[in-house]
């Protein structure tokens, strides 16, 4: 099973930013979390993190031909504009998870809203970088029990 990790906009710059919220952990202790994760569950992750909402773009529409089973992303705060990265959610059709660090409802008005929430399978919002696990934990039980199906 493949599954590719997208990180949004300032999720680069975790460690330093804003830390009441977001913690102490840098995007790097994250993604080797995940690749650790990765290991212990026999499943290819993909890390990719980028500012602009194109590369979010491409990088979702390259997902298909790249053998990609499943989707897990953190558009950070293109998630509360983004109809692009919804829309490219909806061309790939693959199943898609949604994660945040922070609990979004717990914050601002303008975070409470998700233009990819309804086009996901699920969301998992306020656990920190346990987030992103649990988030791929839950595209890769989608994914088997998809394949078992079959
Ligand atoms: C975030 C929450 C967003 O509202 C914010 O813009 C981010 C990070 C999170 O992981 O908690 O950049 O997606």
């Amino acid at each position: 099973m493949r599954i590719w990790v997208l990180h949004g906009p300032n999720l680069n710059l975790l460690g330093t930013r804003e830390t009441a919220v977001y913690g102490p952990q840098t995007l790097s202790d994250i993604n080797s979390e995940i690749a650790a994760f990765a290991d212990e569950n026999s499943v290819k992750i993909e890390t990719f993190q980028s500012n602009s909402e194109g590369g979010l773009v491409d990088r979702i529409q390259a997902a298909p031909s790249s053998g990609v089973d499943a989707i897990v992303i953190n558009a950070a705060a293109y998630t509360h504009t983004s109809i692009a990265i919804r829309d490219a959610l909806l061309a790939v059709g693959l199943p898609a998870v949604e994660v945040h660090l922070s609990n979004i409802y717990r914050r601002e008005a303008f975070r409470h809203r998700s233009r990819i929430a309804d086009v996901v399978i699920g969301q998992v919002s306020g656990f920190g970088p346990q987030s992103y696990l649990l988030g791929i934990l839950g595209a890769m039980r989608h994914v088997s029990e998809k394949m078992g199906k079959q």
